[in-house]
């Protein structure tokens, strides 16, 4: 089986935010006093530029500006990014380029500027419209700021607009969890991202749980009853937390889930690449600190790790990516992203399907309704036997 190159996507963190909130593990970091705009684009396109070689001659399908809080950027940064970034690496026409947005952080004018510059999606990271929840999360924003910052991006011309919303919330009630989607569903977004809110290790909530956690019981009635309702107003389910009006899924994050390759750049950014030379799959990641990270973009030292992935950790990898899709994997995929034969798992396929967690039709297989709910378990099928390391996270942004 041979390795096919799948599409490219480019993936920037923008790593500083206002404040930082208490459930949050992601690589953002509170940003005192002016904070470095200028030099940091100039790493990033340090850093693009020592990538360059694992993709040469590569079209990118996708740009994500991810953080952090990229909105606290000056569109003046993001257009010289952008700039930089399209006369090394060819973009397809109609390539998708997502800001995430923090309402907080929206100043009349800015989204035109954005836009201007060539994004053409953007991601706000609302949570909820309650602004008990909202303070409870150490948001930095209420919700008639959050309605308003919507509504500036509407205005500027920006349709293709994500909502971030949290559930499970502290102090939140099943009434409040619908309330939350029928303030989002007024504001006419093309996507809502739907999570439960987990306590990660290492934040201020696994440290001190917040008072008023709803019971598994409550959050996962929440789960069916916003699922039902999103799916009533006409947003479909593709991923674990992802919906889409049609047409509209995040290109960039159906990239990652269907294991696309993208490039890494930015303090912390991850990459994944397949070397059709060497036939072997990469995945980098850069220093996760912004100073040091700053300091040493465009050499050799900006890389934290480089990692091969062997083939028998590969199944697993695809796995854990394919299986959050509501559509699942075409085997023919399996075997071009892998540079595996479909036999390799036929053993955990079988069990799967006698489990009735995945079923097959013709060259696709779907996880059921049953394996949706079970996730975890039939990825765990897929683990390499001999792999005692705990699989790192992948990205999802
Ligand atoms: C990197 S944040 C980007 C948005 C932006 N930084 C903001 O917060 O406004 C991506 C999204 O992940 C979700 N998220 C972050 N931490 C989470 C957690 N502990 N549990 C569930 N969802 C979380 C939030 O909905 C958040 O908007
Ligand atoms: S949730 Fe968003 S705004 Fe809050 S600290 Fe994390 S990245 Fe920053």
């Amino acid at each position: 089986m041979t390795l096919a190159p799948p599409p490219l996507s480019l993936y920037v963190h923008l790593p500083w935010c206002v404040r930082k909130c208490p459930y949050c593990d992601f690589n953002s970091h509170e940003g005192r006093g002016a904070l470095p705009f200028e030099p940091y684009v100039d790493a990033l396109l340090a850093d693009l530029d020592f990538d360059l070689p694992l993709v040469w001659g590569r079209t990118v399908h996708s740009v994500f500006f991810g953080g952090g809080t990229p909105s606290l950027f000056p569109a003046a940064a993001i257009d010289r990014l952008l700039q930089g970034a399209s006369s090394r690496l060819r973009f397809a026409p109609g390539c998708e380029i997502t800001l995430e947005t923090n309402p907080g952080t929206a100043e009349h004018g800015r989204f035109e500027h954005y836009r201007a510059a060539g994004v053409n999606r953007l991601s706000f990271g609302i949570q909820s419209f309650d602004d008990g929840c909202l303070q409870r999360l150490g948001r930095i924003h209420d919700s008639a700021e959050a309605d308003a910052a919507v509504k500036l991006a509407q205005d500027a011309g920006f349709d293709n607009i994500n909502l971030d919303l949290m559930y499970a919330l502290p102090g939140q009630d099943l009434a409040m969890a619908e309330h939350d989607l029928e303030r989002a569903f007024a504001l006419k977004p093309a996507h809502v991202s739907h999570y439960q809110l987990t306590l990660e290790p290492n934040t201020v909530f696994a440290a001190r749980p917040p008072q008023g956690l709803p019971d598994e019981d409550a959050g996962w009635d929440m789960q069916e009853r916003c699922q039902a309702l999103l799916r009533d107003a006409g947003y479909v389910q593709y991923e674990v937390s992802a919906y889409a009006r049609p047409g509209r899924q995040c290109a960039h994050n159906l990239n990652y889930w269907r294991y696309g390759d993208y490039l890494g750049i930015g303090a912390g950014a991850h990459g994944k690449l397949t070397l059709g030379h060497e036939q072997s799959i990469l995945r980098r990641w850069k220093l996760k600190h912004p100073t040091r990270y700053l300091a040493a973009a465009g050499r050799e030292e900006a890389i934290g790790g480089d990692d091969r992935i062997e083939p028998a950790r590969r199944p697993f990898e695809y796995m854990l990516n394919v299986l959050r899709l509501v559509e699942g994997f075409a085997l023919a995929d399996f075997e071009a992203r892998t540079g595996l034969a479909r036999s390799t798992i036929e053993t955990p396929l079988r069990r799967a399907y006698a489990s009735g967690w995945l079923e097959r039709e013709g060259d696709r297989v779907r996880p059921t309704e049953l394996g949706r709910r079970f996730t975890n378990d039939v990825m765990s099928l897929f683990l390499d036997p001999s792999d005692t390391l705990l699989p790192r996270g992948i990205p999802a942004h």
